[in-house]
């Protein structure tokens, strides 16, 4: 019997079909970006802001990108040491939260002219209350 058959067969798909939505609809929850987003621009020779507030354990995401040639991001004392694109390349995504109450330098890390060495700035960690 065909009839049987095609019904038979016409459930799988039906089926694999609630299974992907529910796998989407997982991912979507995951990743919901819950944190703050800083965008954060490179520039010959400042980083602009250059003085970011941030809480105690805030999660926050620096969206880093350069306004001409490429650059580099470091948050001295972290692993964070990243390159930044030259303008129109796109921007560097970094996470940070700070593990205590004080102030997180960040400077340039890659050479990128006669004031590399002034692009700075700083994280400043305050203590929720
Ligand atoms: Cu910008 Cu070195």
């Amino acid at each position: 019997m065909s009839t049987r058959n095609s019904k038979r067969l016409g459930l799988g798909p039906w089926a694999l079909g609630l299974l992907l939505l529910s796998s989407v609809l997982t991912a979507q929850s995951a990743q919901k970006p819950d944190r703050r987003v800083v965008r954060v621009s490179a520039e010959r020779f400042a980083f602009t802001p250059s003085e970011i507030t941030v809480a105690v354990g805030e999660e926050i995401e620096l969206r880093v990108k350069s306004d001409d040639t490429s650059h580099g991001f470091r948050i001295v004392g972290t692993e964070t040491d990243v390159a930044i694109p030259k303008r129109g390349q796109g921007e560097t995504v970094v996470v940070f939260k700070a593990p205590a109450a004080g102030k997180f330098e960040f400077e340039c890390s890659r050479m990128c002219g006669a004031g590399h060495s002034y692009m700075r700035g700083v994280i400043v960690a305050k203590e929720s209350k």
